[in-house]
């Protein structure tokens, strides 16, 4: 079985680096027509744009790579990335709400400020970003191969192992993942699938502070003795986004090598 995403049209937001560079190489490498990325930092933009070009084409590819910059967390930035958007597609495949940031401190350290600022990016940015992208993802659908979205959620929204105080992280993220389920029996009708992936441990720029003071355990109690690898999540990316997943719809797909199965605050 071939998996591909040729001819399709996607949006990664965050997808500068960490696991939404991940997901965009995974598209780049199997085909995808044009691809949009998003970020704050313009230069990170510009880096990530290169490096997927040069990704297509070492792979023999001839992927379009767009990289538009917006806080997607402001209101206004995120209206205007829809704009700037819709002004160079005029339908989207394929949609994938990856940004996010975490903040983790002691309860009675943590401040409500600090949760407001967790849950507006994790969550109201989520919403707010498929709300407007939605009549793009409807263009594109189609009975046989529906549009996708797919929401980076996290492993800590079904488990409570959260060992450092990441109160808003650990709301916001069971809030994406049920607004995820809703929204797969809401647009099914409108042929666009909902899936969110629920990521273990990956060394990132968000996670490498934690893994630097729990990765030993992280590791000894992940049942497949590892951290997560970027073609762990690339797999699922494709796979999600291919024709032939057409019928997976409403999921929370843990990729995290069984670690939800063996609580690691437990061994704390
Ligand atoms: N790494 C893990 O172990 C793990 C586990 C479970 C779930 N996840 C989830 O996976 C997603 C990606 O995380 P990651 O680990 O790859 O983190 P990361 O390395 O910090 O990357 C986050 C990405 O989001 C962008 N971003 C941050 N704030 C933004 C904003 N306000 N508007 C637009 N873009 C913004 C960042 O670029 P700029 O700084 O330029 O804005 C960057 O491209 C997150 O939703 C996270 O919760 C990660």
């Amino acid at each position: 079985m071939q998996l591909n995403v040729e001819n399709k049209i996607a949006v990664v937001t965050g997808g500068t680096r960490g696991l939404g560079l991940y997901c965009a190489e995974a598209l780049v490498e199997n085909g995808i027509k044009t691809i949009v990325i998003t970020s704050r930092k313009a230069k990170a933009c510009e880096e990530a744009k290169k490096h997927l070009e040069d990704l297509a084409k070492r792979n023999g590819k001839s992927a379009e790579v767009i990289a538009i910059p917006a806080d997607l967390a402001v209101e206004e930035q995120a209206v205007n990335f829809h704009k700037e958007v819709a002004k160079r597609v005029d339908k989207i495949d394929i949609f994938i709400a990856n940004a996010g940031a975490t903040w983790g401190a002691g309860l009675e350290e943590h401040s409500v400020s600090a949760i407001k600022k967790v849950i507006n990016l994790n969550f109201v940015a989520v919403y707010h970003t498929i709300q407007l992208f939605t009549p793009l993802l409807e263009k594109a659908a189609t009975v046989e191969d529906p549009s996708r979205i797919i929401i980076m959620s996290s492993i800590i929204s079904i488990i409570n192992n959260d060992i450092v105080g990441t109160y808003g992280y650990l709301g916001s993220k069971a809030a994406v993942s049920h607004l995820g389920r809703n929204l797969a029996v809401q647009f099914a009708p409108r042929h666009i699938n909902v899936n969110s992936i629920l990521p273990g441990f990956f060394p990132t720029k968000m996670a490498n502070g934690l893994i630097e003071v729990a990765g030993k355990d992280l590791t000894e109690t992940n049942p497949r003795g590892r951290l997560g690898e970027a073609e762990d999540l690339k797999a699922v990316v494709l796979f999600l986004c291919s024709k032939q997943a057409n019928y997976i719809n409403g999921v929370d797909l843990p990729v995290d090598g069984g670690a939800r199965l063996n609580n690691p605050a437990a061994h704390f």
